[in-house]
């Protein structure tokens, strides 16, 4: 048995969060809603029960809380993270705010393990969380030298607001979650630029990748990351080189036995992974596995996931199952 919050329940993630946490076989005793003041009232369910939404506050974690799943963007997070952790609340934190300082853990459950040196723990990026899936068991085989990675990004990663822009923007309504019309339109723009000339959502593919797979300093990786004109879930193309000498049998073979892997390459009868068929799904799906004409021992993998579910909410959740399973 153990209590949770939801923090930022009423959002997309949020929204996915409860569902999926129904879902689970884990015993949730008592489960409190929390939102902004907009939402202070409001009635969500969670399984047979319904539950009023309350404004987070200073006060909020003064109860007996065991997990909060947050997802109320980073400010949030930042501000009232610590609050709950001073109360002994487990946080799983799904915003980037506290996803790179060293005491916090960085976990992907098919990936790797919490420390708990501190009751933060990070929940990693989106297209982060998707490509280390596979790349994992890869990585345990082969050794990774360098990764490129290319990312097709739905709107629903932006919120209710990206969502908003694709559905309206098809009436020709102005966007306002993005800075152009998502609709009918690619923008490789994600999160704000920055002096290298990288966007954050680059950097962080790039420095999660390395500290969820402790990948050695002198591992290469780059990032272009894109927002599509597609509701839900992301495509990312990695292309990846090894050190040791690997061939795709061997990666097939690999991934078809990894968990939370589901491989889709059967490219003569047109199957390979796509949006439409992840959604509503935990497991990433690759195909389109083949070597790199270009370069040694290089490869491509294509893999796609459902970003709200394995991409933010799922894996949340599979921490605090895997928290609970390890009691
Ligand atoms: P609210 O619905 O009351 O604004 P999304 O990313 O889909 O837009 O969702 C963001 C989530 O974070 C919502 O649940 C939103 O609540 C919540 N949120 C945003 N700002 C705050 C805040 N300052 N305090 C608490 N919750 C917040």
């Amino acid at each position: 048995m153990a209590n949770f919050a939801i923090v930022g329940a009423t959002g997309v993630v949020g929204t996915k969060m409860i569902e999926r946490l129904a879902e689970s076989g884990l015993q949730v005793d008592d489960i409190y809603m929390m939102a902004s003041s907009r939402s202070a009232g409001k009635v969500l369910k969670f399984r047979d029960r319904d539950v009023v939404v309350e404004e987070l506050n200073e006060h909020s974690f003064d109860k007996d809380i065991d997990y909060a799943l947050f997802s109320a963007g980073g400010d949030t997070s930042r501000k009232f993270a610590p609050i709950a952790e001073e109360n002994g609340v487990i946080v799983i934190d799904n915003s980037s705010a506290w996803r790179m300082e060293e005491d916090i853990d960085l976990i992907v459950p098919e990936c790797n393990r919490p420390t708990l040196k501190r009751k933060i723990i990070a929940n990693p990026n989106c297209s982060t969380i998707q490509s280390v899936v596979p790349l994992k068991p890869l990585n345990d085989a082969f050794n990774i030298e360098k990764i490129t990675y290319t990312t097709y990004q739905a709107v629903s990663g932006s919120g209710k607001g990206g969502i908003d822009d694709l559905l309206e923007g098809q009436n020709g309504v102005e966007p306002k979650k993005y800075p152009h019309p998502i609709y009918n339109n690619v923008l490789p723009h994600i999160d704000s630029f920055l002096e290298n000339g990288y966007t954050k959502e680059e950097m962080k593919m790039i420095n999660e990748t390395k500290k969820i797979l402790n990948l050695d300093d002198d591992v290469r990786i780059t990032a272009t990351c894109v927002r599509v004109p597609v509701l839900n879930s992301h495509a990312v193309e990695i292309d990846v080189t090894f050190k040791d000498v690997a061939t795709v049998e061997e990666i097939r073979e690999i991934l078809r036995n990894a968990p939370g892997v589901v491989l889709v390459d059967d490219p003569g009868n047109n199957q390979y992974p796509i949006p439409t068929e992840a959604t509503g799904h935990d497991e990433v799906y690759v195909g389109r596995i083949r070597k790199d004409i270009s370069q040694d021992n290089g490869f491509h993998i294509w893999c796609v996931a459902d970003n709200i579910r394995k991409g933010a909410a799922s894996n949340a959740v599979q921490i605090a199952e895997l928290l609970e399973s390890s009691k």
